[in-house]
């Protein structure tokens, strides 16, 4: 199964993530809105940024998850189905982001080099764009790929207390992660398997790709607390404008 068919378990699990709130809401805050989120899910960043007033447009794939985003916020948001990789709204955007790596469902180059364009296309003349992935880690993409790993802290989901249990296998070739998760339900493994593919973008191929797709880098950040991106973070996350 696609792990973005099902809205009720990914917001569960996603329950408690708010750390990237804070670094969303300043932006927004700061660059004002129109507001557009590439990869929007169920409303998860949606949600804060509405809070502030601005006018907010959400794009995502999964109908599943536009649905829940809709039924949650549709009369506050304005959330489309498209996809990421070629899109055309016609209209300009003050603050563009793409938020909790998300940017990493582009699994190649291509379509990496597809997502900016559009970025670009969209953004306004004073505009900003935001984005937000983890820098690739040799300890977590070269684990036994026939062993199980805790994925998720404890969470609630119908009715049972869950956690995620996860594989994964890594091929340096095409920098591609294949992740397959698990569900534990009170301590029992549910048989469904949710799988879901990222590529890993490496610091030094952010900055190609944004200087050969018309970007300049104001600011590279390597936690969500803003401190700048070093050999040691987690996080690399970009401010840009264009060229
Ligand atoms: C990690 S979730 C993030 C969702 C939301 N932004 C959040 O922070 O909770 C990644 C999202 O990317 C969406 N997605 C994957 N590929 C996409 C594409 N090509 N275009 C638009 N959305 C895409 C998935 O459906 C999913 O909702």
């Amino acid at each position: 199964m696609d792990i973005y068919s099902n809205p009720q378990l990914y917001d569960s699990i996603h329950a408690n993530y708010k750390w990237d709130y804070k670094l969303i809401k300043s932006f927004a805050k700061k660059y004002k809105g129109p507001v557009l989120e590439l990869a929007s899910g169920t409303g998860r960043l949606a949600y804060p940024i509405i809070k502030l007033g601005l006018d907010y447009t959400g794009l995502e794939l999964s109908k599943d998850f536009l649905k829940l985003a809709n039924s949650k916020l549709g009369n506050k948001g304005n959330f489309i189905f498209g996809d990421m990789r070629k899109f055309n709204l016609e209209s300009n955007f003050d603050f563009i982001f793409i938020g909790f790596n998300s940017f990493l469902h582009n699994l190649t180059i291509a379509d990496a080099k597809s997502c900016l364009k559009c970025v670009l296309s969209h953004l306004s003349p004073k505009g900003k764009f935001l984005l937000s992935i983890f820098v690739p880690d040799p300890e977590f993409l070269y684990r036994d790929a026939n062993k199980l790993y805790p994925a998720t802290d404890f969470f609630q989901f119908e009715n049972s207390q869950c956690r995620i249990l996860e594989t994964n296998d890594y091929d340096p070739g095409t920098q591609i992660n294949k992740l397959t998760w698990y569900i534990e339900k009170n301590g029992k493994m549910d048989l469904k398997k949710y799988n879901y593919s990222m590529r890993m973008f490496y610091p030094h191929e952010m900055d190609i790709l944004f200087q050969e797709e018309g970007f300049i880098i104001e600011d590279k950040f390597g936690n969500y607390d803003l401190s700048p991106l070093g050999q040691e973070c987690d996080m690399q996350i970009y401010l840009c404008r264009k060229q």
